[in-house]
């Protein structure tokens, strides 16, 4: 598994998203879709990006009950994206069957990684709206543990429990890790956030990275500073 920096491109359409992707000249960035373009421009966008060589980060956390799930996850590998996601609290049952939904009669599968705790929800949220009265961090490490024991390939969790989570599933369990800002960068909404220079030193596989490479005037120089800070 390379490490690589996966751009998130949170645009509302299509066209918005083809304008910011034809701004980059050299190296074909890895590409993170979410809900609001998948929602918006159905199953074309993903195909189209990959037709223009991109690799793609399907990011759809989709939570639902297992038979539901491992169809729509059949439908995702047809797509022939290379990450894909379900969240966690799901449980095992729904995990095990979105992965045999996902694998292919050829035994080839995209990579399927979990959403833990949503980095939004804190330990009051957590403990009021949910019920679960254990220390955040706990929380994590056991649904990042229970992903792994289901057979997935990873989580996306914050860069700051990279470490952690390595430490708990093992060094080949991946850590996909949003929350990235340049040490010069404005926060956004982002409360805990780490340089891809400090990523790279806690052990991040990916960093997703938005809005500093989305929002810069020059993206491809923004994006090549990511590249040179977390893979070298
Ligand atoms: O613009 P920014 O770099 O903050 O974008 C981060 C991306 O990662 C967004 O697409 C956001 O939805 C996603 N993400 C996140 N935190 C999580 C999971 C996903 O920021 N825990």
């Amino acid at each position: 598994m390379g490490k690589d920096v996966i751009v998130a491109c949170d645009f509302p359409s299509k066209e918005a998203t083809l304008a910011f992707l034809d701004r980059f000249t050299g190296r074909k960035p890895f590409v993170k879709i979410g809900m609001e373009l998948f929602y918006a421009e159905g199953p074309d966008i993903v195909r189209e990006i990959k037709a223009r060589g991109h690799r793609i980060f399907l990011d759809l956390k989709l939570h639902d009950i297992p038979n539901t799930v491992k169809s729509a996850m059949a439908v995702l590998s047809r797509l022939d994206v290379d990450i894909c996601n379900v969240h966690a609290a799901g449980t095992t049952a729904m995990m095990k069957a979105a992965l045999e939904g996902l694998t292919r009669p050829d035994g080839t599968r995209p990579l399927l990684i979990a959403v833990t705790q949503l980095t939004s929800t804190d330990q009051q949220a957590m403990e009021s709206d949910l019920l679960i009265r254990e220390p955040m961090g706990k929380v994590v490490m056991h649904y990042a543990l229970t992903a792994r024991n289901s057979g997935l390939d990873g989580v996306v969790c914050s860069p700051l429990e990279a470490e952690a989570v390595h430490r708990t599933c093992g060094k080949q369990f991946m850590t996909v890790t949003p929350g990235i800002r340049f040490a010069d960068g404005e926060l956004g909404d982002q409360k805990r956030v780490m340089t891809p220079a400090k990523a790279k030193e806690a052990g991040s596989d990916y960093i997703v990275v938005g809005r500093p490479i989305t929002r810069s005037d020059d993206p491809e120089s923004a994006y090549m500073r990511c590249v040179d800070e977390f893979i070298g």
